[in-house]
């Protein structure tokens, strides 16, 4: 028992030593969608802005593996399929945005246990998407 814990141990100290997850980036913020209202945009900040935008704020956590890996897929991943902050290009899932918030599938739900603050009511979620519906433009159609 002694042996398999101290194994345990070694193995949470070397995998601290890959280099995945390490870096915290988050560059800069090129051009917004044009938000209908500071409501919309705090919603979105709330509930998306941490996979889907460069203004991701990192908890304590974040450097630490195996959570730093799971964290850096997700911004990573969230980033490549939806950049709230990189709006000056296509979005081709901007047009996804209010299904995906609709369906519940969208934030991600293994993200709300720690990111109260991101969970929407269902008065919420109806702001939310008729917000999308005018704020992303030619993009969400
Ligand atoms: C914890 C990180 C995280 C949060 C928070 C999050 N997303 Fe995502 N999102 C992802 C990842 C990762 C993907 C890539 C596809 C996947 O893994 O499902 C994605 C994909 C998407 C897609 C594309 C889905 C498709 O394939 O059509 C849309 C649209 C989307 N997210 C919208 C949102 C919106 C709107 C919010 C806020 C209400 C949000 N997401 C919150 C991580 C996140």
């Amino acid at each position: 028992m002694k042996r398999l814990l101290g194994a345990v141990v070694v193995v949470l100290i070397a995998i601290q030593f890959v280099p995945y997850g390490h870096t915290h980036t988050n560059p800069p913020v090129i051009a917004e969608p044009h938000w209908d209202s500071p409501e919309t945009r705090a919603l979105f900040q709330r509930a998306c802005f941490d996979c889907h935008s460069n203004l991701t704020s990192y908890p304590w956590y974040a450097h630490i593996a195996p959570m730093s890996w799971l964290l850096q897929r997700d911004v990573s991943g969230g980033r490549q399929h939806l950049n709230f902050s990189e709006w000056n290009r296509p979005q081709r899932h901007a047009k996804d945005v209010a299904e995906q918030v609709d369906s519940g599938s969208m934030p991600l739900w293994f993200y709300l246990p720690m990111h109260p603050a991101a969970r929407l009511s269902p008065a919420e979620i109806q702001e939310l998407v008729a917000g999308a519906t005018k704020s992303l433009g030619p993009q969400a159609k």
